[in-house]
């Protein structure tokens, strides 16, 4: 029996993309069957399976294509250490879901938290194309010389799909047209965050968020582990503790008078023992359970009383005693109902914003294996499932995919979590199709409950995910540790998961696992400060870490989160776009140049969107770094060496002690919208709005675009939503500058502040400001708040008051030039 089963993800977008790009599916007649899919502009085949190694099986599915090019970027999540892939070699990458933390030193392809079964090829040409294959079971690629590949799945079918680009950004639209678009975080989850498992109580993260403020360091979010909990029972905070339990109170209070946000952090194991677990037994909620009752280990189970005479399987993680799974792809909805109406409950009770859903590949501690000399019965945290006869179908199957074999002896499918025999979907599906989806569909279900709860937009951040998650929550690239090796490939992480639909990523900032050190702390900070997903947290036991722990990490992270906190509106716009349209907010370099054979090779600098270049220092002991600006834009520093000037582009040495800023440039051509920044997101939304012009002195021209709503309200669907949009474009000759900007969206009541500051990059001639008119009357510009060097080119402008965003549609603001 092939086991067959199709993960519900998807959405009801109808496609409102058409690609210039067409594909043609041709199969053989002869007996050896194979078939191609190619590009019908140019032939270039994407897939080829003429090689041959097409098998199909009872629990084994294999699938071989040639590759038309050597440069393939995607899968995971595994933790590879360059973004593009090594075809001279041949690897095998599992992707099976799994509670481990990523290994960034040594050489091993093993599967980690979430399940992304996409790829995108790059041709040299500049041609991209992407290749999804839709498929929840473990599962496995091989990359290597020919180049080829070869996927291998031990269940469901081989559904694929093609997407022709031609250039990167497309082929990510059309995928995400296909698993749905990212959800859009509300503004304040842009902020920073802070956070560590082992807080003792309120008045250590109090002093926390306090020392943080003292240092002047912006924080928008402050995060409980598992801690706040009542004997880790979800949905219970430790009332009966003094040091606990004020916390309601603490929130509320950060709320008000701090302008902060809170987040908090559910485990998916549910204690079989208390009123949570009691109410979802009433509502009917459904549970992974044992696929019949004579397997039941009745010993342990009778002797909870919501679960006696049932099937629920009982496992072992975080509470003191044993824990039930709810099953969120339960087709009648029960469940999700149950589990919204916990988190209702929930946040009217403690006042929370944001939840962290954690463990949910899911995680089991201790499942052995069950070679029929032990009966099928087990103590807390012992979990059995069968090695041998007939029940052990499921749970031995003949190839377990190198998301077993990578991992040592005595490793199965079931290692970490549970019986793959075990019956979900209300008994319709078996848990060896459903695990990878397990963390997907509690992500969709938390969402739509804290959305529910809240009346306004939250934000998840999901430890497993699947293809389609990034439209439910966000992604931190779990338990690394504090070495340079994970920070550098954390960079890489972010990369990719922009590419499976999840641009809210990040990494555990400082390090999770083992003592951090200042300089790698500081320089994780200066990183962290640029992923979407910015968070420092820390393990249990370990030295804190909170930035403010260091005069100089103090330092280093106030000046980075300062300039992120200006250019917010820049990553909230990104964010926007990819809700819309589908897209990446933090993108790889050969996206916006695709033909510069540099840039496939770049693994750890990126982009945010088209205009801004990162470039994160990964090493220690360095004050410069060797960085890359494709030569084919302008690139004009925006940090502290040479502000505002043209680049030196190529690969060039940059300057980065521990005291400037990474090296960051802006690329000619673009306009971004900046705010003054503040403490949080919640003040600096307040606060004046500027513009960063820089011009590409090839068009003297630059454009650009701010998407602006409340940050709050639910997003779901754009032609209701209430937003402003502005378009920015910006001309400079030698006779005039005009700068046109135009709101072709309102929102309505949502007022804006002043656009009061504008920064020009790349203005050859000297701005008669004196003689600036808006809208053909003249305008007073403050020159005592106004620059401009001729050696350098950079005008900034500042006068209160100067474009009030509130009234009207269009604002033309022109001066003359003069001499150069
Ligand atoms: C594992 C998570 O990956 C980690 O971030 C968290 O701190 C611990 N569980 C404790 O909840």
């Amino acid at each position: 029996m092939l086991v067959s089963y199709r993960p519900p993800i998807g959405t009801n977008d109808s496609p409102n993309l058409q690609s210039t790009e067409k594909l043609t599916v041709k199969s053989t007649n002869s007996t050896i069957f194979s078939f191609t899919v190619s590009r019908n502009s140019d032939g270039e085949k994407l897939w080829d399976t003429s090689l041959g190694g097409l098998l199909f099986a009872d629990q084994y599915i294999q699938i071989s294509t040639l590759l038309s090019t050597n440069q393939i970027f995607g899968f995971g999540e595994n933790v590879h250490k360059t973004l593009m892939h090594d075809l001279s070699k041949y690897r095998t990458w599992g992707m099976f879901s799994r509670d481990a933390g990523p290994d960034s030193v040594g050489d091993i392809t093993h599967n980690y938290y979430g399940v992304h079964p996409f790829y995108m090829g790059l041709n040299p040409n500049g041609k991209t194309y992407g290749v999804f294959i839709l498929n929840s079971n473990a599962q496995e690629v091989t990359l290597g010389p020919a180049p080829h590949l070869t996927y291998r799945t031990i269940g469901g079918q081989l559904e694929f799909f093609f997407f022709p680009g031609p250039t990167p950004s497309e082929v990510i639209a059309q995928y995400q047209q296909v698993i749905g678009k990212p959800f859009l975080p509300p503004y304040w989850a842009l902020g920073f965050q802070i956070c560590r498992w082992g807080y003792t109580g309120v008045a250590e993260i109090k002093s926390v968020v306090d020392r943080t403020k003292a240092a002047g360091i912006p924080q928008d979010v402050q995060f409980s582990d598992i801690d706040y909990m009542n004997r880790y029972q979800d949905f219970t905070y430790n009332k009966g503790s003094p040091a606990w339990s004020g916390l309601p109170a603490f929130i509320d209070n950060l709320h008000k008078n701090y302008g902060m946000h809170f987040t908090l952090i559910f485990d998916p194991a549910v204690e079989a023992d208390y009123d949570s677990f009691k109410r979802g037994i009433s509502a009917n909620a459904s549970f992974i359970e044992w696929p019949r009752m004579d397997l039941v280990p009745t010993g342990i189970e009778d002797s909870y009383p919501y679960v006696k005479g049932t099937k629920i399987m009982l496992g072992k993680v975080w509470p003191s005693n044993n824990a039930a799974f709810p099953d969120f792809l339960d087709p009648q909805d029960e469940t999700q109902q149950w589990w919204e109406s916990e988190l209702k409950g929930f946040v009217k009770e403690v006042g929370f914003d944001g939840a962290w859903i954690d463990m949910n590949e899911p995680s089991n501690f201790d499942t052995q294996p069950n070679n029929g000399t032990k009966q099928l019965k087990y103590n807390v945290g012992d979990l059995t499932c069968p090695i041998v006869g007939s029940d052990s179908y499921y749970d031995k199957a003949p190839y377990e995919t190198v998301g077993v074999f990578n991992w040592g002896d005595n490793t199965y499918l079931f290692t970490d979590t549970l019986c793959m025999f075990a019956s979900t979907m209300r008994n319709t599906s078996v848990f060896y199709n459903t695990k990878n989806l397990y963390g997907w569909s509690e992500a969709r279900a938390t969402m739509k409950g804290m959305n529910l709860a809240r009346g306004n937009r939250s934000v998840v951040i999901s430890r497993s995910t699947f293809a389609s998650s990034g439209q439910f929550g966000g992604h931190w690239l779990g338990d690394n540790t504090a070495r340079w090796a994970d920070l550098q490939t954390s960079i890489i992480g972010a990369q990719e998961f922009n590419l499976f639909g999840i641009p809210y990523v990040g990494s555990d900032i400082c390090g999770f696992n083992g003592p951090t050190n200042e300089e790698l702390c500081l320089r994780w900070h200066q990183m962290g400060a640029f992923h979407s997903f910015s968070r420092n947290h820390n393990s249990i036991n370990q030295p804190a870490q909170d930035p403010a722990q260091w005069p100089s990490v103090a330092a280093a992270a106030r000046k980075a989160l300062l300039f992120r906190y200006r250019y917010l509106p820049y990553l909230y716009s990104l964010h926007f776009l990819a809700s819309i349209n589908g897209g990446t907010v933090v993108r790889p370099i050969f996206f916006e140049f695709p033909l510069d054979p540099i840039t496939p090779t770049l693994s750890h600098q990126f982009l945010w969107g088209s205009a801004l270049m990162i470039i994160p220092v990964t090493a220690a002991g360095v004050t410069s770094i060797q960085g890359y600006l494709p030569p084919d834009a302008t690139w004009y520093s925006v940090y502290d060496s040479y502000y505002g000037t043209n680049a030196t582009t190529g690969s060039t040495t940059m300057y980065a002690p521990t005291t400037s800023l990474i090296p960051l440039f802006v690329r000619g051509g673009y306009i971004l919208p900046r705010q003054a920044p503040a403490q949080t997101t919640v003040f600096a939304r307040k606060n004046r709005f500027e513009i960063l012009i820089a011009f590409d002195p090839k068009t003297l021209s630059a454009a650009g675009e701010l998407y602006w709503d409340d940050g709050d309200s639910l997003f779901t669907d754009i032609s209701s939503h209430n937003y402003h949009h502005f378009n920015f474009n910006a001309t400079v000759s030698s006779k005039s500058t005009i700068i046109r900007i135009t709101k072709d969206k309102s929102a309505s009541g949502i007022s804006l502040p002043a656009l009061e500051n504008i920064e020009i990059f790349g203005h050859p001639w000297i701005p008669a400001l004196k003689n600036a008119t808006l809208n053909g009357s003249p305008v007073s510009i403050d020159m005592s708040q106004t620059t401009y060097f001729p050696f350098t080119h950079v005008a900034n402008i500042t006068t209160t008051g100067l474009i009030n965003l509130n009234n009207g549609q269009s604002w033309i603001l022109q001066w003359p030039n003069t001499l150069k």
